[in-house]
């Protein structure tokens, strides 16, 4: 049975999106950029009629709006828009309120999170070793807004929990049109061990998302994508 999908944010990862949702049992039915919706103008009741889930990349300006628009029409969202986390609760309150659904991410290839599940393996392990200082680093294409990015400081967060306590030296660059390499090491006087997942395209991210839309239709509550992998079609 084929479902219907708005993409709301035709950018990069908007017409990847559209062009891999076939695969997945979705056929577009509404797809939004800045023009068409200012404001959350273009998220009316009249333009989502036979959408059952919205996938959300667009810029930190607008997803919490957008995200705002769609809970209270009652469709599921997917959002990958990063930058905007500070405001979560607003989400998390707005789409709780309405009885819908949200799952969010700053990175929605499985890819990573399996990434994030060795490195944190890996910084427990480092924890008892006192001579091991630890880095990471990132770099995106020249467009990318937040630096460094959602998913570097997610994983020093991570890292914190399971245990490395010392300090995590971060950096970032911006260059052309990489689409995203994320590395974490750890350095002694005797040795380095650098863990770095290299995403080689957008692909990942958008089967991610597009997982994640077919995974949302029938739910309610608001999830982080790593909550849900596990659990995905
Ligand atoms: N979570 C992940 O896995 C992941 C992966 C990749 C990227 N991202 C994030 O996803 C976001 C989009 O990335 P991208 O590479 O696709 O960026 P992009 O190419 O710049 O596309 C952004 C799109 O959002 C549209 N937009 C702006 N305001 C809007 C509004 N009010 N309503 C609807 N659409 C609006 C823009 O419209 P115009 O074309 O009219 O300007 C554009 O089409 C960024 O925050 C990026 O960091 C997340």
């Amino acid at each position: 049975m084929t479902r219907g999908l708005a993409i709301v944010g035709h950018g990069k990862m908007g017409r990847l999106i559209e062009q891999l949702a076939p695969e997945y049992g979705f056929d577009i039915r509404l797809m939004l950029n800045s023009s068409t919706n200012a404001h959350g103008a273009g998220l009316s009741g009249e333009n989502l009629r036979g959408v059952d889930a919205a996938v959300e990349f667009s810029t930190p300006s607008a997803v919490l709006q957008n995200i705002r628009r769609l809970a209270a029409l009652g469709i599921p969202v997917v959002a990958g828009t990063t930058g905007w986390f500070q405001q979560l609760p607003c989400a998390r309150a707005a789409v709780q309120s309405g009885g819908g659904a949200l799952v969010w991410s700053p990175n929605f290839s499985v890819g990573v999170y399996r990434f994030r599940q060795i490195i944190a393996q890996a910084a427990s392990a480092f924890a008892a070793e006192h001579e091991y200082e630890a880095w990471g680093w990132e770099i995106h294409h020249a467009a990318k807004r937040d630096a460094p990015s959602g998913t570097l400081l997610a994983v020093a967060q991570e890292m914190k929990q399971a245990g490395f306590e010392r300090a995590i030296n971060l950096s970032a660059n911006r260059a052309g049109a990489h689409p995203g390499t994320h590395e974490i090491g750890f350095d002694s006087s005797a040795d380095t061990i650098t863990i770095r997942h290299t995403a080689r395209s957008r692909e990942g991210f958008a089967r991610g998302a597009l997982r994640a839309a077919r995974w949302i239709l029938g739910k309610s509550g608001v999830f982080e994508f790593r909550e849900i992998v596990n659990e995905l079609g």
